[in-house]
């Protein structure tokens, strides 16, 4: 695979996609597993997070050690199952910036539209991580990504939990300069756009709705 698409293996990892699967794993397990696995995926999204040097004073003596840039990164989900996974990132990054993207698909054309952007000011200076955590068929990542593009986004990730082979292709098609995070791949896609085998409908299990 493309060294831009970073399947992240581990085995406590899988260990939680395997609850995430499960049909059984009611809402409050499945939220809780969203952020843990969203905080694993985020340590590795966030090697390269802008670092500065810091003069700090041990009980010893003064060493000179990188602390994280203030203000240097922005999470943006996509509306509404990217919002589970917004507390597993600040969990490592508690300062980082928030913005919030919605995208629908027109029924009748199929395209993605944004219906809602809420972006931080300044972004276009910021590392900026999309959270969506099923990259299924791509359309609504790729509408994000381009959306954040047109504000002056240069440094752009994409964080997903799970992906189906067309959405990643979607993406690495449609912004190749955007790194890409997964925990797994899957199958594929069924004829209603879900990932399979998957985990259904993320925004429906993450908010207890049908
Ligand atoms: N969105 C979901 O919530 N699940 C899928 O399988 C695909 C898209």
């Amino acid at each position: 695979m493309d060294k831009n698409v970073i399947v992240v293996n581990h085995p406590l990892l899988n260990h939680k996609i395997a609850l995430l699967r499960d049909v059984n794993t009611a809402m409050k397990q499945f939220r809780e597993i969203v952020c843990e696995v969203s905080t694993l995926l985020a340590y590795e999204a966030l090697k390269d997070v802008p670092v500065e040097a810091r003069e700090v004073t041990t009980p010893l003596e003064s060493v000179t050690q990188y602390v994280v840039k203030e203000n240097s990164v922005a999470i943006v989900p996509v509306l509404r199952a990217g919002l589970g996974m917004v507390n597993g990132v600040l969990a490592l990054l508690p300062t980082a910036e928030v913005g919030h993207i919605g995208i629908y698909r027109d029924p009748e054309t199929l395209e993605a539209k944004e219906y809602y952007c809420k972006l931080p000011e300044n972004i276009a200076d910021k590392k900026v991580i999309v959270l969506d955590p099923m990259l299924a068929t791509g359309a609504s990542a790729c509408a994000a990504i381009s959306m954040l593009k047109s504000k002056g986004c240069k440094d752009i990730k994409l964080m997903s939990i799970l992906a189906a082979p067309q959405g990643i292709d979607k993406v690495r098609n449609s912004h190749r300069d955007v790194q890409v995070f997964l925990a797994c791949v899957d199958r594929g896609l069924n004829g209603n756009g879900y990932i399979v085998p998957g985990f259904g409908d993320a925004g429906n299990r993450l908010f207890g709705t049908k």
